[in-house]
């Protein structure tokens, strides 16, 4: 009989919940034992309590709740090799060889780095004396599946991380929020939004509020001239009768020398135009609540995928991190997501805007 574990790793994301619901009656549905590894990597090396076998109840309500509630670590423990070798024997005790982490690219990297090891970990196990030859060898293959859960849509290879649509949807209902203190006062507002170092969330929210200036790392502004035409446009809109002022400031934007730019450069520039400028950082906010229907959604089918991956992976398949693209849910090797993910960073600290930018539509789906 199959064990699979699956674990939830890195910053929280609306619909993470629903991927644990979906992966363990979708295992048990095929017939798995299914496990849950509490507070992520962390849980995994310290084993004992941190390790539950699920039934079908337990997951009974998950799909609605937003966060994840079998928890989450940035895990320090299992960046270290003692860690790594740890979370392999904790596997190995409790049965396990297959692990579905939900998390986001670094997390990601971490499962699939610890595949890669595996083989190595198992011997050291066996040398150290802390499992018996026996004990190792029907584990000897480690299968590892990714799922994308993230706010931050900054993976490639998919169109939407799980996360993404709640956090926009969080985003657009708060930028409404202040909409309406704006309009009353005349005011001009400076909403940050998360992102990392990616800018769809910043994008996408001042596309659907209508903002009158978004600011992203992906399309960096010129330094020298950015403020003249941010208050040159705003000017331009309250003329035309606009009552208020919205700009979007994504938490990674940069102009195009890559220095970093702040909301409170953006007020001071507003404040030059005359206007009574307030600064709004969203936080933690954007992380909250339930899952839109979307993200319930994608992240049932795509736990019933990685499941499906599960099943199907042998010693020779590359890990598979599981996407959608173009409405379909897709399996796409692991690695290769991660190195194009990490490519637009390199181009943009190499200043390559442009290439940036059309790295970013790869990971669009087109
Ligand atoms: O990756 C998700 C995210 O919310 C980013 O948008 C943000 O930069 C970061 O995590 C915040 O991390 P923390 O919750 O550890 O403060």
């Amino acid at each position: 009989k199959k064990k699979i574990a699956i674990m939830t790793s890195g910053g929280d994301s609306q619909g993470m919940n629903a991927v644990v619901r979906s992966v363990v009656r979708t295992g048990i549905f095929y017939n798995c034992d299914v496990y849950a590894i509490y507070e992520g990597y962390e849980g995994l090396v310290n084993g004992n309590n941190s390790i539950k076998k699920m039934s079908w109840n337990d997951v009974r309500g998950f799909i609605s709740f937003g966060g994840t509630l079998i928890g989450t670590a940035r895990s320090n423990a299992f960046r270290t090799p003692e860690g790594r070798l740890k979370a392999c024997y904790n596997m190995i005790i409790n049965g396990i060889d297959a692990l579905i982490v939900c998390g986001g690219d670094g997390s990601l990297t971490g499962a699939d780095l610890f595949r890669h090891e595996w083989p190595s970990l198992c011997d050291k196990l066996i040398k150290q004396k802390r499992l018996s030859i026996d004990q190792v060898n029907p584990f000897r293959n480690l299968t590892i599946v990714g799922l994308v859960g993230s706010i931050d849509n900054d993976m490639s290879s998919t169109d939407s991380t799980i996360g993404a649509y709640s956090s926009l949807e969080r985003i657009c209902e708060m930028v409404d929020y202040i909409d309406a203190t704006a309009t009353s006062h005349s005011r001009a507002f400076v909403v940050e939004v998360m992102g990392r170092h990616c800018g769809w969330l910043a994008l996408m929210a001042g596309i659907a509020t209508g903002a009158d200036f978004i600011f992203i790392p992906e399309r960096p502004p010129n330094s020298k001239t950015w403020k003249d035409d941010l208050k040159e446009i705003c000017l331009r809109h309250r003329q035309k009768g606009r009552r208020k002022t919205t700009v979007i400031v994504a938490e990674g934007a940069i102009d195009n020398q890559l220095n970093p730019i702040s909301a409170d450069e953006v007020k001071d520039a507003l404040v030059e135009l005359g206007l009574d400028t307030r600064i709004t950082t969203l936080g933690h906010v954007q992380r909250g609540g339930s899952p839109v229907a979307f993200d319930r959604m994608l992240a049932t089918f795509q736990g019933v995928e990685a499941v499906k991956a599960v099943l199907d992976s042998t010693p020779s398949t590359p890990s598979p991190m599981i996407g959608i693209l173009e409405n379909q849910i897709i399996r796409k090797p692991l690695v290769e997501s991660v190195r194009l993910t990490k490519s637009v960073a390199t181009a943009i600290e190499n200043k390559e805007f442009d290439k940036a930018m059309s790295l970013r539509d790869t990971e669009f789906g087109e």
